[in-house]
């Protein structure tokens, strides 16, 4: 079978790969380099466990096109160590309870990190909508949208518990 040479920075290395004809990418940074931080579920866009960064901008690795990705910059969960919004996400999320099982978790925090900085006024509703393409099979959301909106009013310079305005 011919296979498609890829290259591709993932998480600050240069990658050079054969892929699948087929494949997406989903499939090269969890079966090629192993990165399974990125979670796959529905692998047809739904869910939105497979998100990872791509090219700056949130994207669904599970309907990404593995032949898209030459000469593209992606960054999974794992390479946002030392990231001081991901740290600040990652407490948050600890804090409210935002996560049981955790399969959603790698691709919310992307999808979250992305509302914080591109978003820096949102309020409860905007990130509910923000984050409606990523879906939760646990939490009810609630804590979720306090950990993002927790981290959003440090930023803004409020303090005060979020979790009391997002049930
Ligand atoms: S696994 Fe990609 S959107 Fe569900
Ligand atoms: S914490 Fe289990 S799916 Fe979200």
């Amino acid at each position: 079978m011919t296979r498609l040479p890829i290259r591709m920075t993932v998480n600050a290395e240069n990658v050079e790969l054969l892929a699948e004809p087929r494949s997406h990418l989903a499939d090269l940074l969890r079966g090629e380099l192993l990165l399974t931080g990125t979670h796959t579920g529905c692998e047809h866009g739904v869910c939105g466990a497979c998100t990872v960064e791509l090219d700056g901008a949130p994207a669904r690795s599970c309907i990404t096109h593995a032949g898209a990705c030459d000469g593209a910059t992606v960054r999974t969960i794992e390479g946002f160590e030392g990231d001081a919004v991901m740290a600040a996400l990652r407490e948050a999320f600890t804090a409210e309870h935002a996560l049981q099982c955790g399969y959603c978790t790698p691709g919310m925090l992307v999808m979250a990190r992305d509302i914080v900085l591109r978003l820096p006024d949102a309020d409860e509703a905007r990130v509910r909508e923000e984050l409606s393409g990523n879906l939760c099979r646990c939490t009810g959301y609630r804590g979720i949208v306090a950990a993002v909106m927790r981290v959003l009013d440090r930023r803004r310079g409020l303090a005060g518990p979020a979790a009391s305005r997002a049930a």
